[in-house]
């Protein structure tokens, strides 16, 4: 390989691979997408942890599991079953894509997940990364994955800087085909907990020896776009068991068809409910929520209190609902 020239020598590579695993057997963290080869699981796992942390996607793991636990379930719901259970985890194309994904292969594949990346791809949602990682891990494909954190443990083993274009090939020559799902997710949870963005914690790396850069070289962090600061009044009202909510249209960009407290436009002079912070993609939000009687406006509905668990309603309706006793 040209680029992690520390890799030239097949000896090389496979003392690296040998390490690399030793460590993550004994300090891999247990997490139930691990204890699993079942296709189905480990493809909601990889959906779930795109750009969502572990510790974030763990509840919503064993829920969603619980509800649909296969893909036949999943193909079955509804989409407005599939977004509520989703809800909290943000980014809900990825929901509709995995829905998508789950009828098609009902209908077309027989309710059998392809077993292989190359087919893998072919469904919607699927990209080269997931379609690599689920074959690895489930079928044992000898197919590499380049997440944020392998290409930076790439980026710190190698002496010399890795271009874009040779990251997969890099990737694919390092990882040991006689166990690439361990592989693949060794490589990962080393970027994730030893070989850190900004410094990292070299003196527990098992492949230290390995490495060019020994917590010496910086890795280029992608600036982080800027982040917006916004405020928003939103109104609780509730009567005989019901509460006004509104649907966001379904040509909307951000959470389409999803339901939400409606805002509050009058000039306001009190205090509010309810203070809190919110931060979804972009923007961090400051919300205030007002408990007013009823005056119902257009496009507001009433729901009964009972049917707010089965509604698919914004991460940030569910956790007001929550700090106010109105949801479990
Ligand atoms: N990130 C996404 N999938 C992962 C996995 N299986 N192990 C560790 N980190 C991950």
């Amino acid at each position: 390989m040209a680029a992690a020239s520390n890799f030239k020598s097949a000896r090389a590579r496979s003392r690296f691979r040998q390490k690399l695993l030793a460590w993550y057997g004994v300090n891999g963290r247990a997490l139930p997408w691990r204890e699993t080869r079942d296709p189905y699981r480990i493809w909601v796992s990889e959906i779930m942890l795109q750009q969502t942390r572990v510790a974030a996607v763990l509840d919503h793991y064993r829920r969603f599991l619980k509800q649909f636990p296969s893909v036949q379930a999943l193909a079955q719901a509804q989409e407005s079953a599939v977004l509520a259970a989703w809800s909290g985890l943000g980014y809900y194309r990825r929901a509709r894509m995995l829905h998508a994904a789950a009828k098609k292969v009902a209908h077309e594949y027989a309710g059998q997940i392809p077993d292989s990346a190359e087919a893998l791809r072919n469904l919607p949602g699927i990209g080269r990364y997931t379609a690599n990682a689920i074959a690895s891990i489930a079928f044992a494909e000898p197919v590499a994955v380049v997440d944020g954190n392998v290409e930076r443990v790439l980026a710190r083993m190698s002496e010399v800087p890795i271009a874009q274009s040779e990251l997969w090939t890099t990737a694919q020559n390092l990882l040991d085909p006689a166990r690439p799902g361990d592989f693949n997710q060794a490589m990962m949870e080393l970027g994730a907990t030893i070989c850190l963005p900004g410094v990292p914690e070299c003196h527990r790396c098992p492949v230290k020896s390995a490495c060019c850069s020994r917590g010496q070289k910086l890795v280029a962090r992608t600036p982080g776009a800027q982040r917006l600061r916004k405020s928003a009044s939103l109104k609780l009202v509730m009567r005989n068991g019901k509460i006004l909510l509104r649907q966001r249209p379904t040509s909307a960009q951000l959470m389409p068809g999803m339901w939400e407290l409606p805002e509050y436009a009058r000039g306001i002079r009190r205090q509010p409910q309810l203070r809190l912070k919110h931060s979804i993609t972009s923007t961090d939000w400051s919300i205030n929520v007002y408990t007013c009687r009823a005056s119902v406006s257009s496009g507001e509905t009433w729901v009964p209190l009972s049917q707010l668990a089965r509604l698919p309603l914004t991460g940030l309706t569910r956790k007001i609902l929550r700090r106010t006793n109105l949801l479990a």
